[in-house]
């Protein structure tokens, strides 16, 4: 993060923290939880499924499982380092389990809504458990200054693996998989 703006870590989480909040976020889901993601916000937000086709359930701290308490407390830590280190000023975190069914993507984008400034680090954790190379639904992450004209990484989602980035400055898409593709992604804040 303070060399380029974004880091990959690798198995963040131990496998049965990331299972369990896996078994709970399929629960929701067949509890009929999710809803299609829109984009923009507001009274502008629309689905678009020319742009994105993931399902999402956010995260309501007042009503977090204990399990997603614990990866809540776990990105609080987060938080305080990052102000800490950088003086960005965060002051909390919205998130959301996200769902890409077969062959659903995110087209390119930033993660930022017209005329806002709100969100300043972007963070996903991913949740497929014996994800393996060949089953596509990469995080496209172009990490020059060119956006998605320029040089670019492809992240697997597996399990446990976390993404940050700078969410004003980079541009990414989530590819296509052949299989069910789950996250939680989220933002930590500046107040606007
Ligand atoms: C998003 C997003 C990336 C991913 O929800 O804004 O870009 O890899 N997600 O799930
Ligand atoms: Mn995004």
């Amino acid at each position: 993060m303070a060399t380029v703006g974004w880091a990959v870590l690798p198995m963040s989480l131990s496998g049965a923290e990331g299972l369990d909040l896996k078994k709970e976020c399929k629960a929701s889901y067949l509890d009929g939880a999710f809803h299609q993601a829109g984009v923009g916000r507001g009274e502008s937000l629309q689905v678009r499924e020319d742009i994105r086709r993931d399902e999402v359930m956010w995260i309501q701290p007042c009503k977090a499982s204990a399990h997603q308490m614990r990866y809540l407390a776990n990105l609080e830590t987060l938080r305080l380092a990052l102000n800490e280190r950088f003086f960005l000023g965060l002051f909390d975190f919205e998130g959301h389990f996200a769902i890409y069914q077969q062959g659903a993507y995110y087209k390119a984008h930033l993660d930022r809504h017209t005329g806002t400034s709100d969100r300043i680090v972007t963070i996903i954790l991913y949740l497929n458990e014996g994800w393996q190379t060949g089953d596509g639904g990469e995080l496209k992450l172009w990490t020059s200054a060119a956006g998605p004209n320029g040089c670019y990484e492809l992240i697997e989602p597996r399990m446990g693996t976390m993404v940050c980035f700078m969410a004003e400055d980079f541009w990414h898409e989530v590819l296509p998989a052949t299989k069910q593709r789950t996250s939680i992604t989220g933002w930590f804040r500046q107040r606007s």
